[in-house]
């Protein structure tokens, strides 16, 4: 099968090198020369995923995966994937695409649209092309930044909202015998709402957590111990219970402000949503706050941050906590903030400049440090060896906002420990 995947950020490369890998021929095709121009010298230098390099590599070289700025491949196309960043972008794709469809055609909409999207973009696309033959699915993507690979080939469930029978057997095809099982067919408008609803779902799971997070600690009992007891509760499930300083990314925040905003538009009230949102954003606030009240009380000089991504596995830092309470500290801390992070040093640099200091590793960045704050759960930063930390630093405090210490050992060495 020929697919073409138009956009190839976070979501449309791994799902085209996947593709690839499964045996259809792949064309990826980006607005952007230089993104198109690295990958056709074989280089990913725009984004880190575990395990994409390899799978890349192979359907590079063997051909199955080609790359270009030119949206002439649409044409003997048998499904094309729409995976760009916004609904103004997914128009922009749509109307281009639509001078080239020669056949019959799925246009798979991958992007989060509002729901009645796909409707419009249907209705564009028979506008500017009248003769074409086409169907529009949509086909809403649940994978994990971080784990785009492993997602891609192990997912829970792939929605496909269609409004004809014609496009199924397409779709049955291009997942061929993976996964297969997990194909779960429904109207259109549903699958866009599934996509809005799934998302706004886990921002509010991530948020009840950090709030019993911090109704634990106020009453002495442990939210590790309290997530693990929940999660053994099928209905409830152990996942997305670990608490942190707010979630962030670029699907969470945005589509639960979507969500709300077109349910606000339409006279429907989504009350849970809402307090998420506005809440999620106040954690933030209230944490740099404590933060900044430790680090007064000891009048330091120098504060050591760890971790910098939205969450480990990225080198995303679009709406990290991170940054957005690194930017809250610099506020009010007018003394030396260093920064590490094992992926997302350039993505940080681009966004924080040198308003911060940047670390080579985790114990050139504690050198001489009053504080330690830990922002992003890199696996890393769970094996850090404390003796070491301990005779790097200043002053011996851990701010731990993603509980990745082990937080006895840190005490019986001497710290002064405050985790979530
Ligand atoms: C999220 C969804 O999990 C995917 O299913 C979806 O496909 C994707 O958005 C998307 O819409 O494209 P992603 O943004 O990669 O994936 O990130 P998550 O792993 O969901 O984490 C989001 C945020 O929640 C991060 O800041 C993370 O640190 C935080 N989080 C997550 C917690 O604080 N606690 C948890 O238990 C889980």
């Amino acid at each position: 099968m020929k697919v073409v995947i138009i956009g190839t950020g976070h979501v449309g490369l791994p799902i085209g090198v996947y593709l690839a890998e499964i045996g259809h021929d792949v064309v990826c095709v980006d607005k952007v020369e230089t993104i198109i121009d690295s990958l056709n010298n074989g280089k990913i230098t725009f984004l880190f995923e575990e395990g994409l390099e390899e799978l890349f590599q192979r359907n590079f070289k063997s051909n199955k995966i080609k790359f270009t700025t030119s949206f002439s491949h649409v044409n003997d196309a048998d499904v094309v994937i729409i995976s760009v960043g916004t609904s103004k972008h997914v128009y922009n794709a749509s109307t281009k695409l639509a001078e080239y469809l020669k056949g019959y055609t799925v246009i798979a909409i991958k992007s989060t649209v509002p729901v009645g999207c796909n409707d419009e973009i249907e209705n564009l696309i028979a506008k500017v092309n009248p003769e074409a033959d086409f169907d529009v699915v949509s086909l809403p993507e649940f994978l994990r930044e971080g784990f785009a690979v492993f997602d891609s080939f192990n997912p829970d469930r792939i929605i496909i909202g269609t409004e004809s029978e014609r496009p199924i057997s397409i779709i049955k095809e291009l997942y061929g015998n993976c996964n297969k099982e997990k194909l779960f067919f429904v109207s259109r408008r549903s699958a866009e709402a599934i996509k809005y609803a799934s998302n706004s779902f886990l921002a509010m799971k991530i948020h009840f957590i950090n709030e019993m997070s911090d109704f634990c600690k106020e009453f002495n009992a442990s939210i590790r111990e309290v997530a693990e007891g929940m999660g053994l509760d099928k209905r409830i499930g152990d996942e997305f219970l670990t608490p942190g300083p707010g979630y962030g990314g670029f699907c969470f925040p945005k589509d639960t402000h979507e969500i709300l905003n077109m349910a606000k538009n339409n006279g429907v009230n989504l009350s849970l949503i809402e307090t998420t949102i506005k809440n999620n954003k106040n954690r933030m606030s209230k944490l740099s706050e404590n933060i900044l009240y430790e680090t007064n009380k000891i009048k330091a000089n120098k504060i050591a941050i760890l971790g910098l991504t939205f969450k480990g596995g990225t080198d995303d830092c679009r709406n990290s906590p991170a940054i957005t309470i690194i930017n809250l500290l610099l506020k009010h801390f007018t003394y030396n903030i260093i920064t590490y992070d094992p992926k997302g040093m350039k993505n940080a640099k681009n966004l924080l400049g040198n308003k911060v200091d940047y670390g080579k590793d985790v114990y050139d960045t504690v050198k001489g440090a009053d504080v330690l704050v830990i922002l992003t759960d890199w696996m890393e930063f769970k094996k850090l060896d404390l003796r070491k930390l301990k005779s790097s630093m200043n002053h011996h405090i851990i701010i731990d906002l993603r509980n990745m210490i082990d937080k006895n050992k840190a005490l019986k060495l001497g710290f002064t420990y405050i985790g979530l």
